[in-house]
């Protein structure tokens, strides 16, 4: 694979210019690692993680985008508490990102709407569910209505998983970047005031 992370040691804020790139990259392309990331909430003062889909980029808004069912557990964590931690890791390139920031929750507006017309039928399919994720189930089965068992939705009855669709907006004002190397790592961060600045720091 021949995917690289090019910045000019120089100029530290070329490694900004190329997260970014690679995050948006990362979107379009089912096999880069960055789509696939750890978000962290907090409930309680206790962490929680898991693993999300990377969904959307939008650069000048300093904004990493994910979908999810509006009644997990993470949207309620996010509600009363909305700073979040996203981190990712690319073996290809060997760099690892960590995002902090706050994160807004959009259901049922233009927002969510957007994202919803611009999502497959099989994706769709998800937000159809019987009970709330995470309720105690009796038996191992898929959280599906029977009709949905073994086909898509059609349109009307994708509709139906709208109510539950919801957007998570993750604005970033802080990043670390870490590349791992056999002869010494390197690390920047970047942090969000009214424009970016960057900083090497030690790995
Ligand atoms: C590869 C992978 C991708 C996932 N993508 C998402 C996602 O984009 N959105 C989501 O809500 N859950 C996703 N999940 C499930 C979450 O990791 C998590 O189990 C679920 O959302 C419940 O989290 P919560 O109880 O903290 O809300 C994914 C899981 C895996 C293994």
């Amino acid at each position: 694979m021949t995917r690289q992370f090019d910045f000019n040691p120089a100029k530290v804020h070329t490694i900004l210019n190329e997260t970014w790139r690679h995050l948006n990259y990362a979107v379009e392309t089912e096999t880069h690692p960055w789509r696939l990331g750890t978000l962290a909430t907090v409930l309680d003062n206790r962490p929680r993680v898991r693993t999300v889909v990377l969904r959307a980029v939008e650069i000048e808004q300093r904004q990493v985008i994910c979908y999810t069912d509006q009644r997990s557990d993470k949207v309620q964590e996010l509600e009363e508490n909305p700073w979040m931690e996203w981190v990712a890791y690319d073996p290809v390139t060997r760099v690892q990102i960590r995002l902090r920031g706050r994160a807004e929750v959009h259901t049922q507006n233009d927002q969510a709407a957007r994202h919803w017309e611009a999502s497959s039928p099989e994706h769709r399919r998800g937000y159809i569910t019987v009970s709330a994720p995470g309720t105690q189930a009796e038996t191992a089965s898929p959280n599906l209505p029977d009709y949905l068992f073994d086909r898509l939705p059609n349109d009307e009855e994708a509709q139906l998983g709208y109510e539950n669709f919801a957007v998570i907006v993750c604005q970033i004002e802080h990043i670390d970047w870490l590349e791992l190397r056999r002869n010494g790592h390197l690390a920047a961060r970047f942090l969000w005031t009214d424009k970016w600045e960057g900083h090497w720091k030690y790995a």
